[in-house]
């Protein structure tokens, strides 16, 4: 797919898929024997997921939350509203949060707070991204794709102001 002027290719479509797939070999290590509760956190993570979860051999179940800190502006406000809940019962299961990227933490922290008060077995966190340099909050991910600088990213499931979600690698958005 040929990308709009405004868009640098940061991540290529083969470099994504290879370490997906090491992730997903990881955490079928990992949880081996055990059944996992994959919490997909919308909309962003969602293509990451579709892939990721391919490569996890464990016994999985899918499910998808989301919640909201950005409106259609790049920086956060530090608010997290909820928009939609999970449809499993998360107590006693081993529960792996699935997010695109980790910026300031906020988001992955409140949510990490949020699902462990109803007492899963364990309770770790995936992302494709980081940008610890944004952090707010301190937060390590559990699973980490790639560490990447400042930079505003687009596409495999990323958005700007809901644009560029369908690219098929991950472009630095250069507005
Ligand atoms: P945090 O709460 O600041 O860590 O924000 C995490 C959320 O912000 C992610 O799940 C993304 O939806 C969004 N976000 C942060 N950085 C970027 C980016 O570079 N591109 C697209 N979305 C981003
Ligand atoms: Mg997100």
């Amino acid at each position: 797919m040929q990308e709009p002027l405004d868009l640098r290719v940061l991540l290529s479509e083969e470099e994504i898929a290879a370490r997906v797939e090491a992730m997903g070999r990881q955490i079928s290590a990992d949880y081996e024997g055990e059944e996992l509760l994959l919490v997909v956190v919308l909309r962003g993570a969602a293509i990451f997921a579709a892939d990721l979860c391919r490569h996890i051999s464990t016994k999985s179940v899918l499910d998808f939350i989301s919640v909201s800190s950005y409106g259609l502006a790049t920086s956060t406000s530090g608010v997290v509203r909820f928009l939609k809940d999970l449809e499993e019962s998360v107590e006693g299961r081993h529960v792996l949060i699935v997010e695109d990227i980790v910026d300031t933490g906020l988001t992955l922290t409140y949510l990490l707070e949020n699902i462990r008060s109803r007492k899963p077995k364990s309770l770790r966190s995936c992302t494709l991204l980081d940008k610890p340099s944004r952090r707010r909050v301190s937060i390590v991910p559990d699973y980490l794709g790639f560490t990447i600088d400042d930079l505003f990213v687009v596409g495999y499931g990323l958005d700007f102001e809901q644009y560029y979600r369908n690219l098929p690698n991950i472009c630095v958005h250069l507005d």
